[in-house]
């Protein structure tokens, strides 16, 4: 009787000897990844390039064009990522057919190293891409959503890196990036050339037994049907504990950074004070009706308009257009409400260089002084805009219509980003949004008492 761990030896052994002149073939799914990844890749560089290149040009469109790319760039890659591991985890235990008994040792050797090599680079380059994306300045700010489907979290990297050395690591994972790829073309026109002299040269099959269609040249033999990893067992153990310690990892992973966000939030949202408390003992004299009401903004991001509100804000209006010295008015915004309509803005807004969401989930408007301007129904609320944590004064001129109980107010005034340091560090020169942001308002409220 025979265990199923010796009828794979024995096969191994079948499949080895030199009676069996079969050139075996890599398995159906091994080919099938390797031709995928394959054009994946060579897509990838095509891409990456171009995107790097059109990122810095002059014209917005191309600019635009090259931030949507990036989306798409940056899902493959990930895809790439998830598609290596699998691959490599595969190879590991479905051991590749054995070379061809001609080959001399360097040939042997050569093809190991650039096969190892390649593993290495599926990782490695996607890996690269991944933590420049989560650390360097430029990109950090932009989140990575997965072909629009979801947002992808940030790599993070171990809490003992102080904010200096995971500054350095975004830029060198920049420069990886790039360098990585260039090797992959290098080592691909190896790789390639070798693939061919096996073909034409030395004709023995090896082409063929990763190339579906392809029949191998000479007197190769017959491409077995029988997949070589066949002739090995007991291995899928270390599958499992791949996958196992895979998901494991990814798992504690997305748990710590959904801990750590939270902790942040909790943090900001405990030790929040001033224009909230300044408001407690103020009668509230205007009611907003909020189904009627919003704060919107209007900016471009590389020419393309881009219109948004922020859905979740409060204000408190005591003012009587008799007894302006009186009035006051405080409005608190839900920062991380901002919203676009687009999934990818609404990410990077709140990111930290943008509006900081995080550390900063409030903006607030504080007006005490108001004076009457030049036509009937027109004023300005002066006071102070804090955003960011950044605290500035502040005009805003409004028109009013009153009638009874009823109030209508609207706004527009347009805000330097700059003042209050939002995207200054991403996009300092409003290379892809303007400096200025227009801000429109229109409040209804309803007379309270
Ligand atoms: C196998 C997968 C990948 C390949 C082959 C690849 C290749 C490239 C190449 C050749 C460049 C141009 C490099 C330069 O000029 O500096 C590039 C740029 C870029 N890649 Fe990838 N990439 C891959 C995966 C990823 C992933 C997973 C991400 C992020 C999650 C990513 C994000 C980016 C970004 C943001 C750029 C633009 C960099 C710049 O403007 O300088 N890439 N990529
Ligand atoms: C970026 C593109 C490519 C990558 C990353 C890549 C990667 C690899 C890797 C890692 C292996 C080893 C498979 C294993 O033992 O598990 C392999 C094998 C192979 N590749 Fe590629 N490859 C690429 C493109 C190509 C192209 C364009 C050709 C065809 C001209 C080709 C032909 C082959 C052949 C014939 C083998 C089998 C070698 C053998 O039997 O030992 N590859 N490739």
């Amino acid at each position: 009787m025979s265990t199923g761990v010796e009828t794979h030896v024995e096969t191994a052994a079948q499949a080895a000897s030199p009676s069996s002149q079969a050139i075996l073939r890599y398995t159906r799914f091994a080919i099938l990844l390797h031709w995928i990844i394959a054009a994946m890749i060579l897509a990838q560089i095509a891409a990456g390039f171009w995107i790097a290149d059109a990122l810095q040009s002059t014209e917005k469109t191309m600019r635009l064009a090259a931030y949507e790319q990036a989306q798409i760039h940056k899902s493959l890659g990930l895809t790439i990522l998830a598609l290596s591991v699998l691959r490599l985890a595969w190879r590991l235990v479905n051991p590749a057919p054995p070379l061809p008994e001609g080959m001399s040792l360097l040939e042997r050797a050569g093809a190991h190293a650039s096969h190892i090599g390649f593993y290495v680079l599926m990782i490695a380059m996607p890996l690269s891409g991944w933590l420049m994306v989560s650390h360097s300045a430029t990109f950090s700010s932009v989140p990575t959503v997965y072909f629009g489907l979801f947002e992808v979290p940030h790599l993070p990297l171990p809490p003992v890196l102080g904010a200096e050395a995971k500054a350095s690591f975004g830029g060198l994972s920049h420069q990886a990036h790039g360098w990585l790829a260039i090797s992959a073309l290098v080592l691909l026109a190896l790789h390639v050339g070798a693939a061919l002299k096996h073909h034409y040269v030395d004709r023995d099959g090896v082409l063929a037994r990763m190339t579906p269609g392809v029949r191998p040249r000479g007197d190769a033999g017959d491409v077995a049907k029988v997949p070589y990893r066949e002739a090995v067992g007991g291995l899928r153990w270390a599958l499992a504990l791949a996958l196992a310690v895979g998901l494991g990892g990814a798992a504690y992973g997305i748990s710590q950074y959904a801990a750590n966000t939270t902790s942040v939030d909790v943090a900001v949202e405990t030790t929040s004070s001033g224009p909230e408390d300044a408001m407690s003992g103020m009668a509230q004299a205007w009611g907003v009706v909020e189904t009627e009401s919003v704060i919107s903004f209007e900016t471009e991001n590389a020419g393309d308009p881009v219109v948004g509100q922020f859905t979740s804000w409060k204000a408190l209006i005591e003012f009587d257009a008799d007894d302006l010295a009186v009035s006051e008015v405080v409005v608190i915004v839900d920062i991380p409400s901002i919203s676009t309509g687009d999934l990818i803005y609404d990410g990077s807004l709140v990111e930290p260089d943008w509006f900081n969401a995080a550390a900063f989930p409030k903006g607030t408007f504080v007006a005490k002084e108001f004076v009457a301007g030049g036509s009937d129904g027109e004023y300005v609320a002066k006071g102070s805009l804090t955003l960011r944590g950044v605290e500035k004064p502040f005009d805003l001129p409004f028109s009013l219509s009153i009638d009874g109980d009823r109030a209508e107010m609207s706004s527009q005034v347009m805000i330097d980003r700059s003042d209050f340091g939002i995207g200054v560090k991403a996009d300092p020169d409003g290379m892809w949004v303007p400096m200025p942001v227009q801000l429109k308002v229109k409040v209804v409220a309803l007379r309270a008492n």
